[in-house]
């Protein structure tokens, strides 16, 4: 079966058992002493449908309780917000670079397997996460950038596309240029600067969602098998320098699985994730037997102490961005936590798909 088939098959077997299913009702619980399937996610997972019946986890948690292997469950269910041309954070339609490129990074890690791909920088395709499995399946490498990327999907039978702008990501790129410096590109620093007050007007002003400026989609699963994966995948940073590559698909950064200890991914400021891996130190902590949640607020801690540079700091002196993290562990317990107050991250169980709000470091607004 090639690639298109599968996802074909697999999305029809998903919504034909979609229709039969009873709707959920309960709250979902955290059950420690046996595994209850579990499908966590940044909370645009359970957000956007690409016009179909179920959001991400809720796909991939009916797909893996009806035995798909956990990672193509997860990434069935992340492709479905990477099409969807309303989420403005991933895949096609993602917000493009300062050159008005949409350059997209994705990672996935398989826990029992224990292999691991990536791709970063990767323009023309619209579901990075395939090509970042297609590395782990095809090659003996980790990590694929740019042209290469691109060229390796090519070769892999994927459809690479001139551009994956839609008429609203370029329109909000167009009004970021209208109002941004003409000659920004002179130099970086003052550029970045410039870039960013004007992003933050076109957020007061509602042009776009806060969320999706470094907008992510992080999403993990554990089988009743115990088997656990993750995918990460983005359009990173919005406006940034045309080959910023950020926490994403870095392995320890924007995810990181371990089929024995658990699985921990990211959504927010990926400079400041990547500075600590903390994906890999939450995965290391829960190891040791720290609880998903306190794993977590630990990495937002250690982000807060790293960040001491003026520029990242609000008058309290605390860190001026937003940095969630979403973790289970192998007993399938599980957590999302961020460093302030308003977050939320998605979750399916037997209970059903919910958004629930993250446990927050911090109160107040990073910006204040
Ligand atoms: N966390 C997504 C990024 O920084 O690119």
């Amino acid at each position: 079966m090639n690639r298109r088939d599968f996802v074909r098959t697999t999305v029809g077997a998903t919504l034909a058992a979609s229709a039969t299913r009873s709707l959920f009702a309960q709250a979902p619980t955290i059950m420690s002493n046996s595994i209850k399937p579990v499908v966590i996610s940044s909370a645009n997972g359970n957000k956007f449908k690409n016009g179909g019946e179920m959001t991400c986890v809720h796909k991939a948690w009916t797909m893996m309780t009806q035995g798909a292997d956990v990672l193509d469950a997860l990434i069935a269910g992340v492709n479905t917000v990477e099409l969807d041309p309303l989420d403005t954070s991933v895949g096609y339609g993602g917000l493009p670079n300062a050159d008005g490129v949409v350059q997209l990074d994705s990672c996935c890690m398989h826990g029992p397997k224990k292999r691991a791909g990536s791709v970063a920088c990767i323009e023309g395709v619209r579901t990075p996460s395939l090509v970042a499995k297609a590395v782990m399946e095809h090659t003996d490498h980790h990590l694929i950038v740019g042209k290469g990327a691109q060229n390796f999907a090519r070769s892999m039978g994927f459809k690479i596309e001139d551009d994956l702008n839609t008429d609203e990501s370029r329109k909000i790129w167009l009004e970021w240029k209208r109002r941004t410096d003409p000659e920004h590109y002179l130099d970086p620093e003052q550029r970045t600067a410039a870039g960013n007050k004007v992003m933050m007007e076109m957020v007061a002003e509602g042009l776009i969602d806060r969320q999706h400026i470094y907008g992510t989609i992080n999403c993990d699963g554990i089988n009743s098998k115990g088997e656990i994966c993750g995918v990460t995948t983005t359009s990173g940073l919005a406006w940034k320098i045309p080959g910023r590559v950020g926490d994403s698909p870095i392995l320890g950064a924007g995810l990181y699985v371990d089929g024995q200890a658990g699985a921990a991914g990211s959504t927010g400021r990926g400079e400041a994730n990547l500075y600590g891996l903390c994906s890999f130190l939450i995965v290391e902590n829960m190891r040791r037997g720290m609880h998903p949640k306190d794993a977590g607020m630990d990495a937002c801690r250690r982000i807060k102490g790293n960040t001491v540079e003026k520029r990242l700091l609000n008058s309290r002196g605390e860190p001026n961005f937003g940095v969630n993290f979403y973790m289970l562990n192998a007993k399938g317990e599980y957590a999302g936590v961020s460093m302030y107050a308003g977050a939320s991250f998605a979750v399916c169980t037997e209970a059903g798909p919910q958004t629930v709000p993250c446990e927050p470091l911090l109160q107040g607004k990073p910006e204040d």
